[in-house]
């Protein structure tokens, strides 16, 4: 069994995968958190991995950027391989009050993006977070001090362009921070019944015109990686 995008054999993805936007740094991330990672999957170069977090069984795969890019291996994911977990590790631009290296849990994310809509009869899908995958999240991260913010966000198709007010409504509407994936995904989740959660680190401030290196980038996403994957060990189960 493989997908058109996927060639992992059955079996050889875990229930719950860790979904960052870039396949290298699925593989950065399988190679610092994972015991026994295997390549499972490299079709296109979208690398995926599986291994064991103190003893949990879980995969990390690229989702590529954009809603369409991360929606087609979410679903083939959960379709064909029964995955029940999604959690997409990522950065966002950030507005307002944020600052560079904020964590954030995506309760909600708004959309520009057409998918959700096409997919429910033209109406306007309330896509949100997994809430028993973001209280785990935010349990944990209360338990050890590490500062996260519940946000809201807004998942954009323009990288580049787009709606020249965007910042003021985001603004307008308490909206913290811009990625290209989360209101796909979690759209996607709702209707596979699986769950999803975005946890995302603010990597840019759209306003400030602020950017985090490199170096501040792979700091930032060790620290998120390594609170969802604490915050994802029993006795956290999956609910459906
Ligand atoms: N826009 C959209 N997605 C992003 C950004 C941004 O500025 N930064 C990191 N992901």
């Amino acid at each position: 069994m493989s997908t058109p995008h996927i060639d992992a054999a059955p079996g050889e993805i875990a229930d719950t995968v860790l979904f960052p936007g870039d396949p290298l740094r699925a593989r950065h991330i399988a190679a610092e958190f994972l015991a026994d990672a295997t390549e499972v999957t490299s079709r296109r170069n979208m690398l995926g991995f599986t291994g064991h977090y103190r003893g949990m069984r879980v995969s990390v795969m690229g989702s590529g950027m954009g809603i369409p890019s991360c929606a087609i291996y979410a679903t083939e994911l959960a379709r064909v391989y029964g995955v029940r977990r999604i959690v997409r590790v990522g950065t966002c631009g950030g507005v307002g009050d944020v600052a560079l290296g904020d964590l954030l849990l995506a309760q909600a994310a708004s959309t520009d993006s057409n998918f959700n809509r096409m997919q429910f009869g033209g109406h306007e899908l309330a896509a949100c977070a997994d809430f028993e995958l973001l209280r785990a999240v935010a349990d944990t991260a209360a338990r050890n001090d590490i500062p996260v913010r519940i946000a809201s966000v807004f998942s954009s198709d323009c990288f580049y362009g787009g709606d020249p007010d965007l910042v003021a409504r985001l603004l307008q509407h308490r909206i913290m921070a811009i990625d290209m994936e989360s209101a796909g995904l979690y759209g996607l989740a709702m209707r596979e019944g699986i769950q999803a959660l975005s946890v995302l680190a603010v990597s840019d401030h759209l306003q400030r015109g602020e950017h985090m290196s490199a170096e501040q980038r792979e700091q930032g996403q060790s620290r998120m990686v390594s609170l969802v994957l604490e915050s994802l060990l029993p006795p956290m189960e999956t609910s459906r």
